[in-house]
């Protein structure tokens, strides 16, 4: 299966919402999110593995140590996804399994886990779709600057093309990084990540060395025969009823990433904001035609809109450097557990826009979900407020679909509870429930119902 499949016509039959022929449904993870085993194979420590053991930075000192336990569980985690019937998995390579410092030869032991995963995966009948990228940098690269260093992303690139020469016979879908804002703007600039460092201007130095990361990486799989190429960025409608508020968010949050990656430059009005903070000298002659390297897929998560409003004296939203005058209101509507709100809307918003400002790329929705405090109850897990979320979203996929948005496929985060980064294990977003005591692992009722959305291809 690949993710280039022709769309046919979305058609409506006595209510039943269809998506179109060739649509791929999946589920996604991350390494550090579920595979445990943080010291086996000769696996090197990553920033998340330091971060987490820093005290205050995780919900009650929790870390990834264990985890899902995936790494010894892939076997039963694959079955799991046979028995949902799904067509797609996204996962992530944990780059320092593959190079322990972050650079230098492969660790063989580090590849072969992914060689297992690959092939059990092929043998359900499950197309992997591989993220070389979703947050667990090396720390040895972290203690020469991390992505502050523009080193990081030539070795960003030498570690693509190590993954690709072990697994690219069997994978044909590569994302080269999940949601570079997080890493630049949490992990660097308000510290609410790892590596937790807290100064505006790293935000914008570490974003265009992930961007220029992602464009070598684009060129070194392209030259290794690669064909399904493409980076997830996450992404929100910014709404509100002050269009300068609303545009500056915006540029901070999906411009500073759409335009360098979908149209090779720089938004201007992003530049000459954040001058207060940096003079962008290090971004150099050629690196914008890097970063701007044809894709053939960008991966879209989707979890909420944002809402903005003009207000004097607000201070700056240290996650949006340069906001000050910006606040962030919480509108009237249902909330889950992470306080997001629930506005499917925004995803028909954000799809449409999308195809209608950067068009030409396929779009897939890689990441979409939510957490809510799920109880067991004689061994079933009756999450309907997931259930609802899930069925929110997909209906505004698919409004999208018929709006002319040339969305290929859907995958829900996640598939199983696991490490929600500086949440801990506090927060569920699985539509399988892991007891983290036993390893049991239990379809929710949100599982039930998308095995059925994926059987019939709709709602
Ligand atoms: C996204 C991350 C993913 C998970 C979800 C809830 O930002 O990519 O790992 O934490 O949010």
């Amino acid at each position: 299966m690949t993710m280039s499949a022709e769309k046919s016509l979305v058609l409506e039959d006595s209510g039943v919402l269809r998506f179109p022929e060739g649509f791929v449904w999946g589920a996604a993870t991350a390494a550090y999110q579920i595979e445990g085993a943080s010291r086996e194979d000769g696996r090197g420590p990553s920033i998340w593995d330091t971060f987490s053991r820093t005290p205050g930075k995780v919900h009650a000192g929790h870390t990834g140590d264990v985890a899902c336990d995936h790494y010894h569980r892939y076997a039963d985690d694959v079955r799991l996804m046979g028995d949902l019937g799904l067509h797609a998995y996204r996962f992530s390579i944990s780059w320092p399994r593959v190079q322990p410092d972050g650079s230098g030869p492969a660790n063989p032991r580090g590849l072969d886990f992914y060689d297992r995963l690959v092939d059990e995966l092929h043998g359900t009948g499950i197309t992997p779709i591989v993220t070389l990228y979703h947050w667990d940098l090396p720390q040895t690269l972290e203690d020469r600057g991390g992505w502050t260093s523009r080193e990081t992303a030539e070795r960003f690139a030498d570690y693509a093309a190590i993954v690709h020469s072990r697994l690219g016979d069997r994978v044909e879908t590569w994302t080269t990084l999940n949601e570079p804002w997080c890493s630049a703007f949490l992990g660097y600039a308000s510290g609410i990540h790892a590596p937790g460092r807290t100064e505006p201007e790293l935000g914008f130095v570490a974003t265009h060395h992930l961007l220029l990361g992602h464009g070598l990486a684009v060129k070194a799989l392209r030259a290794a025969g690669a064909d399904q190429i493409g980076i997830t960025l996450n992404l929100a409608p910014v709404l509100g009823d002050d269009a300068e508020a609303a545009s500056i968010v915006d540029g901070l949050q999906n411009r500073i990433f759409l335009d360098p990656v979908l149209r090779g430059e720089y938004p201007a009005d992003v530049v000459e904001r954040a001058r207060r903070f940096t003079d962008w000298s290090f971004v150099q002659d050629g690196d914008l035609e890097t970063i701007g390297q044809p894709i053939d897929l960008l991966g879209v998560n989707f979890y909420h809109p944002h809402t903005v409003a003009a207000r004097t004296g607000e201070p700056a939203n240290p996650v949006y450097p340069g906001t000050e005058g910006v606040a962030f209101p919480r509108p009237d509507v249902p909330r889950t557990a992470m306080g997001w709100p629930v506005q499917p809307f925004g995803l028909t918003d954000l799809l449409l826009r999308l195809s209608r400002d950067y068009p030409g790329t396929p779009l897939v929705i890689t990441e979409n979900g939510a957490a809510f405090d799920d109880v067991v109850e004689d061994g079933r897990i009756d999450d309907a407020g997931r259930l609802s979320y899930l069925d929110g979203h997909l209906r505004a996929a698919h409004a999208a679909i018929e709006g002319g948005a040339d969305l290929r496929g859907y995958l829900v985060w996640s598939l199983l509870d696991n490490f929600e980064w500086a949440e801990g294990y506090a927060k569920r977003f699985g539509i399988v429930h892991v007891d983290y005591t036993t390893q049991n692992r239990i379809p929710k009722d949100s599982a039930l119902w998308y095995r059925e959305v994926v059987r019939r291809n709709g709602l």
